[in-house]
C-alpha cells in the first residue's frame, strides 16, 4: 500500500515536470524575456527612452554642425541628445545602436529610405529627404560622440 502510494506521487511529479516543459517550450517569449539583445522576445523590455544622457560640453565644431542638424531634423523623435520621445522614436544611447550593431550605413539609409518598423512600435521611420549624406556624416559624428562620452561603446 505504501509502495504504490510512492509510486502514484513519482508519477505524478514527473507528469508536472514535463507539462511544465511542454509549456516553456509552446511559449517561447517566456523563455525568452531578459535574454540577449537581438532576441526577438527581448527586444521589446529594453529601453527606448533614456533619462540619463549625458551631453557633451566640448564638441568639435564638426559634431556641433551634427547636433544641429540633429536637432531640426531627428530630435524630434529621437529626442534632445537622443535620449528618445516617448511614443515617437528610440533613443540612440543603448548598445542596439552602437557602432557594431548599427554601422554608420543604417544612419544613411535610415535618412534616404526611411526604416520599417523592426525593433520597436513607434511605426515606420519615414525618409528625411531634406538631408543629404554630407549631414548625415555630421550627425554620425555626433552620434557617436555622445554615445561614447555615455559608456555605450
Ligand atoms: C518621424 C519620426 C522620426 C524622425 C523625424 C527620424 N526618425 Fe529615425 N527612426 C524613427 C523610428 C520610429 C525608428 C525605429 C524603427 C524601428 O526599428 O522600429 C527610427 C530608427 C532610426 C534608425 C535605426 C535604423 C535601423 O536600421 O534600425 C536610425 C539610424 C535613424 N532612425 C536615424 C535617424 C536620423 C539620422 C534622423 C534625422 C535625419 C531620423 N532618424 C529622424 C523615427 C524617426
Amino acid at each position: 500500500m505504501k509502495n504504490n502510494y510512492m509510486k502514484y506521487l513519482v508519477i505524478l511529479v514527473v507528469i508536472i515536470g514535463v507539462g511544465k516543459l511542454a509549456w516553456d517550450f509552446m511559449m517561447p517569449q517566456n523563455a525568452m524575456t531578459n535574454q540577449g539583445d537581438m532576441m526577438s522576445g527581448g527586444m521589446m523590455n529594453r529601453p527606448q527612452i533614456q533619462n540619463k544622457v549625458v551631453a557633451v560640453a566640448d564638441l568639435s565644431a564638426f559634431e556641433t554642425a551634427g547636433k544641429t542638424l540633429f536637432d531640426a531634423n531627428c530630435a524630434g523623435c529621437h529626442g534632445d541628445n537622443a535620449a528618445g520621445v516617448e511614443g515617437a522614436g528610440p533613443t540612440f544611447m543603448s548598445k542596439i545602436y552602437e557602432p557594431s550593431h548599427h554601422a554608420d550605413i543604417s544612419f544613411y539609409r535610415a535618412a534616404k529610405m526611411g526604416v520599417r518598423a523592426h525593433h520597436w512600435q513607434y511605426g515606420n521611420m519615414p525618409p528625411q529627404p531634406q538631408v543629404n549624406e554630407a549631414d548625415i556624416e555630421k550627425i554620425v559624428a555626433y552620434i557617436r560622440r555622445l554615445q561614447k562620452e555615455n559608456g555605450i561603446f
